[in-house]
């Protein structure tokens, strides 16, 4: 589905008076939210969704008495507090009893047969290895967000839940007048990762798993710290003193939905004991395909008068269960630990292990974070380890296993000079963290490692611009710096290892089509310390080029919501370096990180390069008429040529396409789309918005 660009709604509501413009932003920017977290459907982009929080931002500063309490402004954080007051449950939560076998699963079937005197339905959900929370809300508005606590004395963290964009703060519907909703706070994967790179940058110790990253971000003093972290809600249980107008699970689960809450896709209702063993079988794998951990499956009796009827036993209630996988682990012998330099110059210990396969993947090394974890986990270099992997995750070492400790096991020291370019070691003033000292541009490994970033998936997305590569392309003086990629040229590339003519081709061409990457994309790849994939977004869409982001103030930047004083001061930092500006300066030149265009057909004056002295051809047919396209390009700085030939830098390529796709593609000529190409020559928010 087409997702609606930047400027098109809120135009809308430029006609009405202030406080009707207030109510109708509000009421987009809950369906943007309600499209995007609960169907899981997107509406409107991130420019788009900006564009309408900032209009209702400015609307409630200039007429404060008009602000809505509930507003979705207010996800903006509040002040630090200096600790949670305590806050008592309106219903206790409980805990679930575990089973890890079919045998004790087959035994809870059998419990609750016998109490009921009949085998009941069942209802199955992921268990999600987070952080469980209540949330309390009067009148269909949240009120009160709590940790678990002890089940029946939690901590409020309702500034810091306010700040997770996937909880209502306004329910949808009719829901009961006091209704507490159960679910639990979780972190993707991905972001877990990014949030270690961004503490270990910080010279802060790293999260050991997505649960303590989400539990650690949730329960932050000062909200602006929950509200920079990616955090997400699924709930999956409620509670009203009135009675629930639902009649099991799987209804309150459609309820809960209803009311603007996420779910799990994966529930399901399980209408006999076969099916639920069908659903733990099947969840064993499809789990590895989320996004995030989930440790086990819940089972629940589906029928509430059921669940009533077998009621709780201390804190467990008798008409669920938990069935926990289990930890994907396994046993080997460090043989080593070598040190790699980050491209921010931190020194991380690496363990080398003896191959072993850990939940169905050959791990031979595994990170160990800093040289305080190894102390800390008293490991030597001989002993036999307990490797866990959890789901993607990069593999770690739980322990050492010392009954098994050989005496000829030894202690693993940190070098005190850089293993690649030998300068000495420094330790930053309170950072656990050690650095070299040279800066990144006269340390190999420092200038590798932020070439392969920049080169990365998510940041500039080269293919085929691996470690191997870089190193090549260094050892032989071709490139000193990741602006240098933009200049190599065919005849450099084949006379190294592993190229020949068509890999060559191949990677210039994937050289060439980075450069319409987005800017967040260009902002993330520059490796700025602290600033990961979540802020270089938020910073693209603040300044909409790099030049105008190089330029910003720390105060400027301090404005930001969810970026933090620090993140600011090395944003500054970066800048003021004289290798960074220089980059910075290349890269615009090379039409990287400029401002989109604007302006009516065809490209305006200050974007007259991006396509210098490229060839473009046209095949099949476009939406408007070829002359039109022909125009774009040479408005570009561009060429149009007829036929493709090696020669070609684009092919850009329309419905029913002719020989002219194939013979690009056999040539590793990059194809664009229509939308890709207006997007590289930075007309793409213009066309889609107006034509
Ligand atoms: S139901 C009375 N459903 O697992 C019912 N819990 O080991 C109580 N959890 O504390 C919880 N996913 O934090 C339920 N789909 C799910 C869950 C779930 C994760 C957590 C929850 C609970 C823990 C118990």
């Amino acid at each position: 589905m087409a997702l609606s660009s930047t400027s098109g709604p809120a135009d809308l509501n430029r006609e009405l008076p202030p406080a009707e413009r207030m109510t109708r932003l509000i009421q987009q920017i809950r369906e943007a939210d309600h499209a995007y977290y609960v169907l899981d459907a997107p509406i409107l982009d991130d420019g788009a969704y900006d564009a309408l929080l900032r209009e209702l931002r400015a609307l409630e500063a200039e007429y404060p008495d008009l602000a809505n309490a509930d507003s979705p402004t207010r996800r903006v954080p509040g002040e630090p507090v200096e600790s949670f007051a305590k806050v008592s449950h309106l219903e206790s939560l409980l805990s679930l009893g575990n089973c890890m076998t079919d045998e004790e699963l087959a035994r809870f079937f059998q419990r609750v047969g016998n109490l009921l005197g009949r085998a009941p339905e069942f209802h199955c959900e992921p268990k999600f290895d987070g952080l469980s929370i209540a949330l309390v809300y009067h009148d269909g508005r949240l009120a009160v967000g709590a940790t678990r606590g002890d089940g029946s004395l939690g901590e409020d963290v309702t500034a810091n839940v306010r700040t997770i964009r996937s909880i209502p703060q306004t329910l949808r519907g009719r829901a009961p007048a006091v209704l507490q909703v159960r679910g639990e706070v979780i972190m993707d994967r991905t972001s877990f990762l990014s949030l270690n790179e961004t503490l270990i940058a910080a010279g802060e110790a790293p999260k050991a798993n997505p649960r303590n990253a989400a539990a650690g971000s949730l329960r932050q003093l000062d909200p602006r710290i929950t509200a920079s972290r990616p955090l997400r809600f699924f709930a999956y249980s409620a509670y009203s003193p009135d009675g629930l107008p639902v009649g099991s699970q799987a209804e309150l689960i459609d309820a809960l939905r209803d009311w603007g809450f996420p779910t799990s896709a994966s529930n399901r209702h399980a209408p006999g004991a076969d099916e639920v063993v069908a659903y733990v079988r099947q969840m064993e794998t499809t789990r590895r395909d989320f996004p995030f951990d989930t440790d086990g499956v819940v089972v629940k009796v589906n029928a509430l008068a059921d669940q009533a009827e077998l009621g709780v036993v201390g804190r467990e209630p008798r008409w669920a269960i938990a069935y926990k996988y289990p930890p994907e682990e396994a046993y080997t012998t460090l043989k080593n630990v070598t040190v790699q330099v980050g491209r921010t110059g931190v020194l991380t210990p690496v363990a080398e292990l003896e191959p072993i396969v850990v939940g169905g993947v050959l791990v031979s090394r595994a990170t160990l974070h800093n040289a305080r974890e190894i102390a800390r986990k008293d490991l030597r270099i001989g002993d036999t380890v307990v490797v866990r992997r959890a789901g993607e995750v990069i593999p770690e070492i739980v322990a050492a296993v010392v009954e098994r400790r050989p005496d000829t096991a030894t202690i693993w020291q940190m070098p005190d000079t850089c293993p690649s370019c030998g300068a000495p070691i420094r330790q930053v003033d309170d950072e656990v963290a050690v650095r070299c000292s040279s800066p990144a541009n006269l340390c190999r490994a420092q200038l590798a490692q932020g070439i392969e970033h920049f080169a990365s998936r998510n940041c500039m997305n080269v293919e085929g611009l691996g470690p191997a590569v870089v190193e090549a392309l260094l050892e032989n003086e071709l490139i000193h710096g990741p602006a240098d990629l933009y200049r190599l040229t065919r005849e450099q590339l084949l006379p190294l290892p592993r190229f020949a003519e068509r890999s060559a081709e191949k990677l210039l061409a994937n050289i060439a089509a980075s450069r319409s990457a987005d800017l967040g994309r260009v902002i993330d790849a520059l490796g700025i310390p602290q600033v990961g994939h979540e802020t270089a977004q938020v910073l693209a869409s603040a300044f909409g080029s790099l030049d105008r982001l190089a330029a910003a103030s720390e105060e400027q930047l301090n404005e930001l919501e969810g970026i933090g004083p620090s993140v600011c001061a090395s944003i500054r930092g970066y800048f003021d370096e004289a290798t960074n500006r220089a980059l910075v300066d290349n890269l615009l030149e090379l039409g990287i990180g400029r401002a989109p265009l604007d302006g009516a057909a065809g490209a305006s004056s200050d974007s007259g390069d991006r396509l210098a002295g490229a060839s473009v051809v046209i095949t099949g047919s476009l939406s408007r008429p070829r002359r039109y396209f022909e125009e774009l390009i040479e408005k570009a700085g561009g060429r149009s040529a007829d036929s493709v030939t090696s020669k070609v830098s684009y092919l850009v390529c329309g419905d029913a396409p002719g020989s002219k796709l194939e013979k690009a593609r056999k040539l590793g000529i990059p194809v664009l789309s229509e939308a890709e190409f207006l997007e590289l020559i930075g007309a793409s928010e213009r066309t889609t918005a107006g034509g």
